[in-house]
């Protein structure tokens, strides 16, 4: 997109640096022309180009098929509860999860609607009451990565922040094991 955009500002300016030049061909060019040229023959393909990255890359961020690992989050005010593969929950207001592979989340909420939200590893999801939302993250290297409710719940809304922390593989399958 960034790249399209960038093309797109550059031809932009391109045109309007013509339109004063005004050089004998561009003068030659009729109305008509730059209303079909412009306004049909350009953008169409852009737009279909655009979209259809936009809808390709999109698609491969669904939870299609099953992650190897499933977790939920339960949005309640105005705090996160996350439960882990095995059913358990840990009470520090993070979600472990292994880097370098995706998983499930199942988001849902006790009370009103909040949102999930971890900026650096995707985008966000309502979390509503009596439905379940399925987002799909990866983390590609360990790290602590910032998460925040981003639907607007009350007045402790500004304090329902989270934490994901990813671990490598084998730190994430001890530290499951460690608290059984
Ligand atoms: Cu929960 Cu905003």
């Amino acid at each position: 997109m960034l790249y399209g955009s960038v093309l797109l500002f550059a031809l932009v300016m391109v045109l309007f640096g013509l339109a004063y030049l005004r050089p004998a061909w561009v003068t030659r060019i009729t109305p008509s022309q730059w209303i079909v040229g412009g306004g049909l023959v350009l953008p169409i393909p852009i737009l279909v180009l655009l979209t259809g990255t936009a809808l390709v890359l999109g698609e491969q961020l669904l939870p299609k098929g099953d992650a190897p690992l499933r977790f939920k989050a339960h949005a309640e005010r105005w705090q996160w509860t996350f439960i882990y593969p095995d059913g358990r929950e840990m009470s520090d207001e993070t979600l472990h999860i292994p880097a370098g592979q995706a998983v499930d989340i199942a988001v849902t909420s006790e009370d009103v609607i909040h949102s999930f939200w971890v900026p650096r590893l995707g985008g966000k999801i309502d979390a509503i009451p009596g439905h379940e939302n399925l987002i799909r993250l990866e983390a590609d290297e360990p790290g602590t990565y910032w998460g925040q409710c981003a639907e607007y719940c009350g007045p402790g809304h500004d304090g329902m922040w989270f934490r994901v922390q990813a671990h490598a593989a084998e730190d994430f399958t001890a530290l499951m094991e460690g608290r059984r």
